[in-house]
Order: C-alpha cells, then sequence, then structure tokens
C-alpha cells in the first residue's frame, strides 16, 4: 500500500503526540468495596467516583507544581493511581501506587467531607509521588511532606497545631509540615528541593546545603520565632 503524503503526515503526528501524551498521562481508578456499609453509601452519595477521579488529578497536578517538576524525568515513574474505599479502620494510607481511605472514617466524619475528603488525597497522593531517599528519609519528614502538601493546598484541618507548636521536627504530620513552611518561606523552593535531593538517598546535610543551618539550629530558630 502507498500512502499519500497527507496521510502519511498525519500518521507521524499521531505518533508524536501519543509519545509526548504517555509521558504525561496518569490514569485513576476508583473503586468502591464498602457499597454495603453507611460510609461507603456516604462516599457515593456526597463524593462518588467521577468526582473522586478530579480531586486525584487535581492532587498530581498540584503536587507536581509544589515540587517544581515541570520536566516529567524529575518525577516518579507513575502512570497509574488506584484508589479504593475500603472497611477499615483509621484513615487512609498509601502504598504501592493504591491508595485506601476507610469507609468507616467517610460514615463517621462530622463537618465538611469533600473538604476533609480532599485533604486525606493530597496528603496520600503525596506519597505517591514523593521521593523517600530509596527508603532512607525517616518518616517524618515523608509525613511531614505530605501534610505540608496538604497545607500548601488549603485543606489545613482545624485540630492541627499552630505555628510554632510541636516536641521535635521530625514528629511528623502537621508539626513538620509547619517547620517545613518556615523553611519554605526562608528559601522559597526549599521543600522541592529537598525532594528532588532525596531521589536516591537522604542525608540531614541537605538541610545544611540548602539553608546554611543545620536541622536542630532551624528547629531552635523555628521555636524562638514563635517564642516557645
Ligand atoms: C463508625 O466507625 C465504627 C468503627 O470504626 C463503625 O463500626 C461504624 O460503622 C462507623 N459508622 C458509620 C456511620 O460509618
Ligand atoms: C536502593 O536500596 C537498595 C537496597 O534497599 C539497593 O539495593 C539499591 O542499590 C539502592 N538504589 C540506589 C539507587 O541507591
Amino acid at each position: 500500500m502507498v500512502l499519500s503524503p497527507h496521510l502519511f503526515l498525519s500518521l507521524l503526528v499521531i505518533l508524536a503526540t501519543s509519545t509526548v501524551a504517555a509521558e504525561d498521562f496518569t490514569a485513576y481508578t476508583v473503586t468502591n468495596n464498602a457499597c454495603a456499609t453507611a460510609g461507603g453509601a456516604r462516599f457515593t452519595g456526597d463524593i462518588g467516583v467521577d468526582h473522586s477521579k478530579q480531586i486525584l488529578a487535581s492532587a498530581t497536578a498540584f503536587i507536581w507544581s509544589i515540587f517544581l517538576q515541570t520536566d516529567p524525568a524529575d518525577r516518579k515513574n507513575v502512570h497509574r493511581v488506584d484508589l479504593f474505599i475500603d472497611v477499615m479502620d483509621g484513615v487512609a494510607y498509601a502504598d504501592n501506587n493504591e491508595i485506601r481511605v476507610s469507609s468507616n472514617y467517610i460514615g463517621n466524619y462530622t463537618g465538611d467531607l469533600e473538604r476533609e475528603f480532599s485533604g486525606v488525597l493530597y496528603h496520600e497522593m503525596t506519597h505517591v509521588w514523593q521521593w523517600d531517599g530509596n527508603g532512607t528519609t525517616p518518616g517524618g519528614l515523608i509525613e511531614g511532606i505530605a501534610d505540608f502538601v496538604r497545607l500548601k493546598a488549603n485543606y489545613t484541618p482545624s485540630h492541627w497545631v499552630q505555628p510554632g507548636q510541636g516536641d521535635r521536627w521530625d514528629r511528623g504530620y502537621d508539626v513538620t509540615a509547619r517547620f517545613l513552611d518556615y523553611c519554605n518561606d526562608l528559601r522559597n523552593g526549599f521543600v522541592a528541593e529537598l525532594n528532588n535531593k532525596m531521589r536516591t538517598g537522604y542525608s540531614a546535610q541537605y538541610f545544611v546545603d540548602l539553608l546554611g543551618k543545620t536541622v536542630d539550629e532551624l528547629w531552635t530558630h523555628y521555636k524562638a520565632k514563635y517564642g516557645i
């Protein structure tokens, strides 16, 4: 078969476009394994599969922007994320590009469920995309970065500590997120640079490299700023 020049060019364009799209594209699935429970029914009624996919996609775009990862080569090689609503206790966790949210948590939540659910997904989606120093980054820092993203997305829950509160920088979650926010104010893009450094390993020296002080000095100054 002889292709006309026009058809040949069209095929080339299609091939080129699909190569670019494949690098940038993340697929999302949402499965409600808790349909028979009150929490599962509330998920379907108040949030639903389609809206969950929108939140997952927004979270991904937001995380790439917070991490300053405009180049796909800087990102983790993830092209699919699966969300499950499961009958379990606790709130949620992420493992192996799967995010699991508790139907009991959804069922019992009082307050703005959509906002809380979004905050939880932004936190868990950060675990999907963040570098972990090939498994050597302290758990408190991992959780702190996930809550830093949640903070920057304005999904901060009311029960969080206030800035300056907490007993140690690597306590994790809200305590570490507030501290990272302080560090990020000292150097715009600090959390992004820290994350990108953790692609292959972790060292407390990264704080010195980026901010000129040890993490313990930074924590002391942070506490002093708030007079705590
Ligand atoms: C609330 O949580 C409890 C235990 O975690 C669970 O048994 C119960 O079904 C939940 N309630 C709703 C409405 O989901
Ligand atoms: C990551 O850690 C594993 C062991 O946990 C090791 O085998 C591997 O070489 C490490 N990869 C890099 C890039 O350091």
